[in-house]
């Protein structure tokens, strides 16, 4: 297996595909009801990558030396018999990881389908437990029970261990901490408190709406005592904790205030089929035009391995430094540069 490192020294691990922009929640910190109104301009189905299209780019990924990929959205499991990607996917020797983000409304009808195919594990987005916060949050009034149900299927699907989202939100759901962790506690789910990001230019992010995922681990520790966990591989975004109780473990997702830039080996792939190299990044890299272009394996290969070598993105790092205000220069001595943004439906969580 190739390792094609970056200016900063990272290989390239993982692929994040977004197979479609389109969602069926309105989740205010993504994509907020009055900005994707019924007139929004989705991309036409034409514009997006086919399956054998993003098999293809993902087989030269492989050779770059991704492992594991991961189909995220807008909300996946609205593109039509996804099922048939997963099995396309499962079909390539050096994948030994494909899960998927789900927002679990259509997972129930799903799951064993997606298991039977090949997917490995899924990780379901739900952010209270409490329909009218739930309902609030995605904007749609969506029942908790029914992205319950989803979790259950999944888990009954062995897409295990199911891992759930809680994307935390200063007086929005930040009073439902422990209620999520007392309700995936002992069922072998891992809760992940996710702190809420700066992505896409929508969502009306402000720092004072982020709970720090260090108020965040002193609240269920006061609960119920935790322990540090090892990564379960280099550059994982969680930080994990388990439960001195035996019941399970937890994850905390610090972009904010605990940037994992350094170990940042993902590239996302829009559904359109651009490159990105940074989930905060301003341009993509269009892969469709090369691939509707004719243009052979070897010509594409060597294009992501320019543009891989070329990448020096560590957003959350620089925003980190400038909020210690610390204004033009990082700690290495390079210019932070004005951050530019896609928005997160787009080019995938
Ligand atoms: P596994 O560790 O493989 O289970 O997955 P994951 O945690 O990488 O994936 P998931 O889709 O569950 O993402 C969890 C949260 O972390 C989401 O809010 C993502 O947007 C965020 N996230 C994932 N990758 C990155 C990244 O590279 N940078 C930043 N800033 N956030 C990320
Ligand atoms: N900040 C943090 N997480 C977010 N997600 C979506 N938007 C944001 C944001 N602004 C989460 C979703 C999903 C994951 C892919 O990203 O809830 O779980
Ligand atoms: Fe849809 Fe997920 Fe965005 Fe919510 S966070 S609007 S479920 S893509
Ligand atoms: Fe990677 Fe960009 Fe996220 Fe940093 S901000 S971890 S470079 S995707």
């Amino acid at each position: 297996m190739a390792t094609t490192l970056d200016q900063r020294a990272r290989p390239l691990r993982d692929l994040r595909i977004s197979v479609t922009d389109r969602c069926n929640f309105r989740c205010s910190y993504c994509m907020p009801k009055e900005l994707f109104g019924r007139d929004f301009a989705f991309l036409p189905r034409a514009e997006l990558l086919s399956f054998e299209e993003i098999v293809r780019l993902s087989r030269l990924f492989v050779e770059e030396g991704v492992t594991k990929v991961r189909l995220t959205g807008g909300e996946p499991l609205l593109r039509r018999d996804l099922e048939r990607l997963v099995e396309m996917l499962a079909r390539l020797d050096g994948i030994t990881d494909i899960a998927l983000t789900t927002n679990g409304s259509m997972l129930a009808a799903k799951a064993r389908a997606l298991a039977d195919a090949g997917l490995t594990r899924v990780t379901v987005s739900l952010d209270a437990l409490d329909d009218e916060v739930f309902g609030a949050m995605n904007d749609v009034g969506f029942p908790v029970a029914r992205v319950l149900a989803g979790i259950d299927a999944a888990a009954d699907a062995g897409l295990t261990p199911v891992k759930v989202n809680m994307v935390v939100r200063r007086g929005v759901n930040d009073h439902c901490l422990l209620e999520m962790a007392e309700r995936f506690r002992c069922r072998g789910h891992v809760l992940r408190f996710i702190e809420f990001m700066d992505v896409g230019t929508t969502n009306d992010w402000t720092l004072e709406d982020v709970v720090p995922a260090a108020e965040i681990l002193g609240t269920v520790e006061a609960r119920w005592p935790l322990e540090p966990q090892q990564p379960n591989y280099k550059g994982e975004v969680a930080t994990r904790y388990r439960y001195r109780d035996g019941a399970g473990e937890i994850g905390l997702i610090a972009s904010v205030t605990q940037p994992f830039c350094g170990g940042c080996t993902r590239a996302r792939l829009s559904a359109d089929g651009k490159l990105f190299t940074c989930l905060f990044a301003r341009r993509g890299h269009d892969l469709r035009a090369l691939l509707r272009a004719g243009m052979s394996d070897l010509e594409i290969a060597e294009r992501t391995r320019e543009i891989w070598t070329a990448r020096t993105d560590r957003y959350s790092a620089e925003r980190a430094i400038s909020e210690r205000a610390m204004p033009e220069r990082a700690s290495d001595g390079q210019t932070i540069e004005e951050p530019a943004k896609v928005e997160m439906s787009y080019i995938g969580g």
